[in-house]
């Protein structure tokens, strides 16, 4: 019986390197990777041209929204938007409308991007009101727990240190991550109040109502609680220096932190978000050139965990506002990033595989995604093809993102996805989606 499909003529990333091989896939997942003449029979046979085969990006900060929020964003055009980015595999964060933050809403989530996907999804669920529902909602699938310490989304009071523990205690016990957006609410509102009471409306004014301070109180306090208890405790995009300090410093002590960065935060600095205003405007602020060389010098020792995109789409009119303070923070990132990261490969900042690392192998550690995150047979066919050479512009008016507008937007680039397989299947083709919706699978937590 031949395979399914047989992807040749390319240099595939397997076992922390670049070899001359072919690959082959059956039933959605590699078969086999090996020279040309090594492979088995198959059905289909692809000439990659020569171009690069990497494990597709798992981006574990996605908002893919929907429901009654799908004016921003939809499960078919948020995942079109990963898959044109060379994303075989999003999580998905549960600020939503409805909040995901008990089974049912989760339930309800999954079934209505069952349908409608075109690469695959997993669910983050906020804290349930009721601490029993822990269980229930790792029990329907949801890979990881979401707390915001900027604001009240989902059931806990993010204020309460016993309610915390407590939940922090009941995932532990289920082995599920805890990702955390790490800034002081108290400090952001009294801050932000300051401000506007100075009549204050500028992007200056809301990095201001932002401070390092707020990062570092929450990020302190979040330790301490973490370490008495059993969890594992992920902290999302890490923006200044002194909190980036203090997770390196709480990693060390041999707890489970680990830790994430976002290419805008990485390429970025509040220098950026003065020139393109609101559209740059994310949770947490840009930070300035120390922070970001703090960033660049963990990354290189490879005390940075993942990268992802924490896309954030929001409408046009929804970033165009007067005031900073009426204006929707967040930066549309799926469709950027590996092309930005692939940039910096090629320009010697980073390595392949520090990219891969970082894109693919720890966060499917991190999130327990079983059987994905590297090319090996036996996992399954999630793959991004790479032309290394092609140079090129980023054109945001061209992207699956409802949010067609990026602060990237003309960002000279060289390295770009030209093909992505997802479960095995042609996603992409050289920038068209060329699947159906419901071609992704919903990845759930097993046990
Ligand atoms: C996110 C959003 O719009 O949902 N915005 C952002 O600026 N990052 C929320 C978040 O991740 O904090
Ligand atoms: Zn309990
Ligand atoms: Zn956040
Ligand atoms: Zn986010």
């Amino acid at each position: 019986m031949p395979v399914d499909t047989v992807l040749y003529n390319t240099k595939v990333y397997t076992h922390g390197r670049l070899i001359e091989a072919g690959l082959a896939v059956d039933e959605g997942r590699i078969f086999k990777i090996a020279k040309e003449t090594n492979l088995p029979p198959a059905s289909a046979k692809l000439d990659l041209k020569g171009n690069v085969t990497l494990p597709g990006l798992i981006d574990s900060h996605v908002h893919l929204r929907n429901q009654q929020l799908a004016y921003k964003e939809d499960f078919f055009t948020g995942t079109a938007a990963a898959a044109a980015g060379g994303i075989t595999l999003t999580i998905d964060m549960p600020n939503n409308k409805p909040v995901t933050m008990d089974s049912k809403s989760l339930r309800e989530r999954m079934k209505l991007a069952e349908k409608r996907v075109v690469v695959n999804v997993a669910f983050y669920s906020a804290f349930p009101k009721d601490l029993e529902e822990v269980s229930s909602i790792v029990e329907e699938g949801a890979v990881a727990f979401k707390l915001y310490m900027s604001q009240e989304i989902g059931g806990l009071d993010v204020d309460d240190d016993d309610m915390l523990l407590h939940a922090f205690k009941d995932v532990g016990k289920m082995g599920a991550p805890i990702a955390v957006h790490a800034e002081d609410r108290e400090m952001l509102e009294n801050m932000r109040r300051k401000m506007e009471k100075a009549g204050r409306k500028d992007v200056e004014a809301y990095v201001k109502a932002h401070p390092p301070q707020a990062e570092i109180k929450a990020t302190k306090r979040i330790i301490q609680l973490t370490k008495k208890s059993s969890a594992h405790l992920h902290f999302c995009h890490v923006s200044s220096a002194v909190a980036l300090n203090a997770i390196l410093k709480a990693k060390n002590t041999g707890y489970p932190f680990t830790c994430e960065v976002t290419p805008h935060h990485l390429l970025m600095s509040s220098e950026h978000l003065k020139r393109y205003g609101t559209l740059a405007l994310a949770d947490p602020p840009l930070g300035n050139k120390d922070d970001v060389k703090a960033l660049w010098i963990a990354l290189k020792h490879g005390s940075i965990d993942t990268l992802a995109s924490d896309h954030a789409p929001h409408t046009m009119e929804e970033k165009e506002v007067e005031s900073v303070w009426d204006a929707e923070p967040g930066i549309p990132g799926l469709e950027t990033m590996l092309p930005l990261l692939l940039a910096q490969v090629n320009d010697g900042h980073l390595t392949m595989a520090d990219l891969v690392k970082l894109t693919s192998e720890k966060p499917a550690q991190i999130f327990d995604l079983r059987g994905r995150g590297s090319l090996n047979a036996g996992n399954c066919a999630d793959i991004v093809v790479v032309d290394m050479n092609q140079e090129y512009k980023i054109d945001s008016s061209r992207f699956y993102s409802k949010a067609k507008y990026s602060p990237f937007d003309s960002w000279k680039v060289k390295g770009k996805p030209v093909k992505t397989f997802v479960n095995g299947q042609l996603v992409m083709d050289e920038g068209e989606i060329v699947a159906k919706p419901g071609t992704g699978q919903i990845v759930r937590w097993e046990s």
